[in-house]
């Protein structure tokens, strides 16, 4: 039986929706208070039991790598000032068991496209993709409840949830039958349906386990919605071979993809951070509209 323990995280794209913070910037760098999403995405992988962590960057994403890279001035600084509590949060960016490596997507051609360049270094086994801006609060966290299903019915997961019908748009769509609590088997997958079109209300958010017959499928996807390559259609392809699950993760979600969902998650993170919440409480609460 094999493990999941690797993640692939697709951080090539040009974050578009946030522009000019992302001019220069990755988007998988903003911060929700403190915390960088691909930071949040990175210990939400490792809470599942990922060891290794497959970035699929682009051109302008170097600051990724640096965050989870050894920082020896900023570390010798801390040390000096005796600042024990920030050098460990700095250390402790990434616990020791976990290795990075980078791809480059040269072009962005599309999701599937990007998980496609992880194909040499994810192999034979069952992986794990994380979208950043999809942020998930949830106890246990969302790729671990996955990777247990995943360890019960040894096939791919994807994760769902229900979305009102005029938002099918945005998502990729599945076609499910209910097999258990919060578990169904997909029928069908579609990328972005318009509301009449939509076989269901229950949309992909950006956490998957996926065997790994999907690279060889990915390679005979050709452009999809929006003249992009979808990991939608390699998931619609390997529907013919092999079972798929949707799983209805237990967790709160935030598109940090959009401006609003962003502002939401900061809000809320901010409510419960420990050195914020009381001030940031009453701040709120005194707040005039
Ligand atoms: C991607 C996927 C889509 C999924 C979504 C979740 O779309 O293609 O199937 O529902 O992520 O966030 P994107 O938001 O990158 O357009």
């Amino acid at each position: 039986m094999k493990k999941v323990t690797k993640a692939v995280f697709p951080v090539a794209g040009l974050g578009t929706r946030f522009l000019p913070v992302t001019k220069a910037s990755p988007k998988e760098m903003l911060p929700i208070v403190d915390k960088p999403l691909i930071q949040y995405a990175a210990e939400e992988a490792i809470a599942a039991g990922i060891d290794e962590l497959i970035f699929v960057t682009g051109r302008n994403k170097r600051s990724i790598e640096d965050h989870f890279d050894k920082a020896y001035e900023l570390e010798a600084e801390l040390q000096a000032d005796g600042k024990h509590d920030l050098l460990s949060v700095v250390q402790n960016v990434l616990p020791n068991r976990a290795s990075c490596v980078y791809i480059r997507q040269t072009e962005a051609l599309g999701l599937g496209h990007a998980v496609l360049r992880a194909k040499q270094v994810v192999g034979d086994d069952p992986f794990a993709v994380i979208l950043a801006d999809d942020l998930i609060r949830s106890e246990p966290g969302t790729l671990k409840q996955m990777v247990d299903l995943y360890q019960s019915c040894q096939c791919s997961v994807i994760g769902v949830q229900n979305v009102s019908r005029d938002e099918t748009q945005s998502y990729g769509i599945v076609k499910a039958k209910a097999q258990g609590p919060r578990i169904h088997i997909v029928e069908g997958i579609v990328e972005k349906p318009s509301p009449e079109n939509a076989p269901s209300t229950l949309a992909v958010v950006g956490r998957y386990i996926l065997t790994p017959r999907i690279f060889s499928l990915l390679e005979g996807v050709t452009p999809g919605t929006g003249g992009e390559i979808q990991l939608t259609d390699g998931i619609a392809a390997l529907l013919s071979h092999e079972k798929v699950l949707a799983y209805e993760f237990i967790g709160k979600r935030y598109d940090c993809g959009s401006k609003f969902g962003y502002l939401q998650a900061t809000v809320e993170y901010a409510l419960e951070h420990p050195e914020l919440k009381d001030k940031f409480h009453a701040y709120l609460k005194n707040l005039k509209f």
